[in-house]
């Protein structure tokens, strides 16, 4: 084996030996900011919102129509992504458990937007304003303690 040789094992040594320790002292770190294929649906939801609220305040139901649809949409596009706090969870049970979690409180903003939906089908104002204020509005802030970052 020539000195060329030599210095090539060595450097292989060298890396198989460091690169355990490398890794072992990877821990996740805490995630600052958020996926943004959630946070652009979250914009469309909390815009839509606003102005669903207006057109219920106002019994019109044929204005309130196409904005909850659209939040519906809004609602599917964020459920299929990943939350950036779950890329601080090593532990894969965890991790999934909390992907998990989050998906299932999406579907059920998805399911009372849908009974929305059916209502206002039927000019019922009233009712999907009461849903709007007891389970939409809340799961905002319910989701957020639960699922987004800093
Ligand atoms: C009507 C109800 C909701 C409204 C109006 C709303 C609104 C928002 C807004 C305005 C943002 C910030 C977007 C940005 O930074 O540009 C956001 C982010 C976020 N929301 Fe919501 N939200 C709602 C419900 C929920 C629910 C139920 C969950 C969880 C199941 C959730 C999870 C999140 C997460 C995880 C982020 C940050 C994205 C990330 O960390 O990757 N939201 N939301």
């Amino acid at each position: 084996m020539n000195q060329k040789h030599l210095l090539f094992v060595g450097a292989v040594l060298a890396t198989a030996v460091s690169a355990p320790l490398f890794l072992a002292s990877a821990q996740p770190l805490p995630v600052h900011g958020g996926n943004e294929k959630i946070e652009q649906p979250m914009e469309d939801l909390n815009g839509s919102l606003k102005r669903l609220e207006k057109a219920l305040a106002a019994k019109d139901t044929a204005a309130a129509l196409p904005l909850i649809v659209k939040m519906q949409s809004a609602c599917q596009e964020a459920k299929v992504e990943a939350p950036a706090k779950s890329a601080e969870i090593s532990d894969a049970a965890k991790k999934a458990e909390f992907l998990n979690g989050y998906r299932k409180m999406m579907i059920g903003l998805q399911k009372d937007l849908l009974d929305i939906e059916a209502l206002l089908i039927d000019g019922k104002a009233e009712e999907a304003a009461k849903i709007v204020a007891e389970k939409v509005k809340p799961s905002k802030k319910s989701g957020h303690d639960a699922y987004k970052g800093e």
